[in-house]
């Protein structure tokens, strides 16, 4: 059985994840800082293994995915959001956010990518967001971090293409779960959001697991080093906010 290993599994999309790739047919490793709430979700699949490490630490992380085992497919999914205008956002929140945003992106991908070295082949995902792409205000270092996250992508197809691992990241835009749950609570907010995606709704953590499953299967073995960005056309909406008359 094929490995695949989720890090932020615990809960919201990284959970939806996993249970694609149970459902899919992987052994599935989840990688989190808390065990709270996976309890029910190791119990509820197949082959699913949970892993308790800080995506931050490093020892911790490569001890994890040895004790898994063979890594065929690491979805890099763990993520926080620390918001605040600049002005008096602290350098302790914006560290924070780029190291588990993007510098454990490099962590867990390179103990990965170290095995996958050894067995030539695999896949990396990393999760992005449009906001890498368009700064929303009061982000404090989310946009720097995601974007981080794309450029990191395109530089681990890069160098390890050559190993035979393919490595892409996904982009979702105003998806209703996880970290965006309190936010969708507000129903004012939820349908004024939903009114301005161009597929005239907001997305839902199936639809990245969906993207994410699609990257990790062979049906995208000549793609490396893109963003693929699921977001209902969201990011192309830019002008209609400013129509002419
Ligand atoms: N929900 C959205 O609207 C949205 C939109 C765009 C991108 N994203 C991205 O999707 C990913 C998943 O977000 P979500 O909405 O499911 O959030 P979430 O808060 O529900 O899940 C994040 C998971 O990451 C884990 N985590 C956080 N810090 C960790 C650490 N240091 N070590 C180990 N695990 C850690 C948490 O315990 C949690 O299980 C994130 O990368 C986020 O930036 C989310």
């Amino acid at each position: 059985m094929k490995g695949f290993v989720v890090t932020g599994g615990a809960s919201g999309i990284g959970a939806v994840i996993a249970r694609a790739a149970d459902a899919a047919g992987f052994r599935v490793g989840i990688l989190d800082r808390t065990s709270d709430a996976s309890g029910n979700l190791v119990d509820e699949l197949q082959h699913a293994k949970m892993l308790l490490a800080d995506v931050c630490d490093e020892a911790a992380v490569a001890e994890a995915l040895m004790r898994f085992g063979d890594v065929d497919v690491l979805v890099n999914n763990a993520g926080i959001l620390r918001t605040g205008p600049l002005l008096e956002h602290s350098a302790e929140n914006f560290r924070q956010v780029l190291d588990v945003n993007l510098t454990a992106v490099f962590i867990a991908a390179q103990a990965a990518a170290r095995q996958m070295y050894d067995r030539h082949g695999g896949v990396i995902i990393n999760i992005a967001s449009i906001n890498g792409i368009h700064p929303s205000p009061n982000s404090g270092a989310y946009t720097a971090a995601k974007a981080g996250v794309m450029a990191l992508t395109q530089q681990m197809s890069l160098e390890w293409g050559q190993y035979g691992i393919r490595v892409n990241a996904v982009a979702p835009g105003f998806v209703d779960a996880g970290m965006s749950t309190p936010f969708y609570a507000d129903t004012a907010v939820r349908q004024r959001r939903g009114r301005a995606v161009p597929l005239g709704r907001l997305g839902t953590a199936s639809d990245i697991a969906d993207a994410v499953m699609f990257l990790a299967s062979d049906s995208a073995a000549y793609i490396s080093g893109q963003t693929l960005t699921v977001d209902g056309g969201v990011i192309n909406s830019v002008l209609q906010q400013l129509p002419r008359d």
